[in-house]
């Protein structure tokens, strides 16, 4: 035990327990707290779920005795009912609650979950993986989606060109989303297509779907067939776009990740519509989303006195995303595949000349939140075997 975690005395105050570390530094915990969060078996389960009901415990619950064990562990013999608490001096000093411990464990889970923002320049390393390779070890895979995690975008060569196998690539991390448009989709031009992308013209890079709640937050396309000229795929950094537009103009920034705007899809079978910011922002306020889709968007809802500066923020927004620096551009082959977070990486393409060719992806959705814990997961097993070893 580092001296920071070694617990020189506990006090009793009135509400709050008030712990001494032997660094010198001192912290306070509420009693209810305490009760709420006690990891005694009968009230968090070993797989970490709760089994008591929070609104159950008295809120003016104090200990009848706090004791400091030989082991360095708080033991609380809680008043009004026969229940003792014990508590590490590891668990106490992981949970501090001062404002700074607060921020620092924020911080800390920040530079893990740490993305590289990338522009043109990630042309000359695209993050790939092999079909073969992740589809046999644990390895590998981990590489792969630790990439799409990294960069919300990533390239898989070699899965073979049949009908379906998008599905199969999507069964080595996760669950398909199925939509409106089946649990897969053809790319190809088609005859009176109810969507842009089922034509043989370019699509300026956007966000997939942001006309549904929940938005597929990841989606994966494959290429069956690629003879056709021209076609080029493209992705854009979304995060990388924001950053640089916020850098420009704070205030843009704040209207586009404040201002209500309507996405909308319908045709014969199906009426979509989601109201949401452009810029998404978590709970924190840091960026954790971008939804651009100019073919779904709807009349702006804003008033008279702010439209032009709104039309001002929308259309550089705009302009960065169809500017050239920010564009990793590639050729999709037969059997190549791939991924983007669909809330994060724009995709687009180049117009294609579909007289004098074929050109055949199929596409799917999924959800990132399995992609991430299959991530975790992967990362959790392969480190204890390294350390087993
Ligand atoms: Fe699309």
């Amino acid at each position: 035990m580092s001296i920071e975690t070694h617990i020189e005395k506990v006090v009793e105050t009135p509400g709050i327990l008030v712990v001494y570390w032997a660094n010198g530094e001192v912290s306070n915990y509420p009693y209810l707290y305490l009760r709420d969060n006690c990891p005694s078996l009968s009230t968090i389960h070993s797989n970490g779920q709760k089994l008591i009901e929070t609104s159950g415990i008295n809120p003016a619950i104090s200990p009848e005795n706090t004791t400091l064990t030989e082991e360095n562990e708080v033991q609380i013999d809680w008043s009004g009912e026969e229940h003792s608490s014990l508590f590490s001096a590891q668990w106490l000093f992981d949970h501090r609650l001062s404002k700074a411990a607060i921020a620092e464990r924020h911080a800390k889970r920040n530079a893990m979950d740490r993305k590289v923002l990338w522009d043109e320049k990630l042309n000359n390393n695209l993050p790939a993986g092999d079909y073969a390779a992740v589809s046999a070890s644990n390895e590998a895979l981990c590489v792969w989606l630790e990439q799409v995690r990294k960069y919300g975008f990533a390239i898989l060569r070699n899965v073979p060109a049949e009908p379906g196998m998008v599905c199969k690539v999507v069964s080595l991390f996760g669950y398909v989303r199925e939509t409106n448009y089946g649990k897969l989709f053809d790319v190809k031009t088609t005859v009176n297509p109810n969507n842009l992308a089922f034509t043989s013209l370019g699509l300026s890079a956007h966000t997939d779907n942001p006309y549904r709640n929940p938005t597929p937050t990841l989606q994966l396309l494959h290429c069956l067939q690629s003879s056709a000229v021209g076609g080029n795929s493209i992705v854009v950094d979304g995060f990388k776009v924001i950053a640089d537009l916020k850098a420009h103009s704070p205030q843009m920034f704040h209207l586009l990740s404040t201002t209500p705007v309507t996405f909308r899809f319908a045709d014969q079978y199906n009426h979509i519509k989601r109201t949401e910011t452009i810029i998404g922002l978590d709970v924190f306020g840091e960026v954790n989303a971008i939804r651009f889709n100019n073919r779904s968007v709807q009349p702006f809802e804003v008033d008279e006195d702010h439209m032009t500066a709104f039309y001002a923020a929308y259309q550089y927004l705009a302009k960065l995303i169809d500017d050239e620096r920010y564009f990793v551009q590639f050729k999709m082959e037969a059997s190549d595949l791939f991924i983007v977070d669909n809330e994060r990486v724009m995709h687009g393409r180049s117009a294609y000349d579909g007289t004098a060719g074929q050109r055949f992806l199929q596409g799917t959705y999924a959800d990132r939140d399995g992609l991430l814990s299959k991530l975790s997961v992967l990362k959790r097993d392969l480190a204890r075997l390294v350390k087993s070893a």
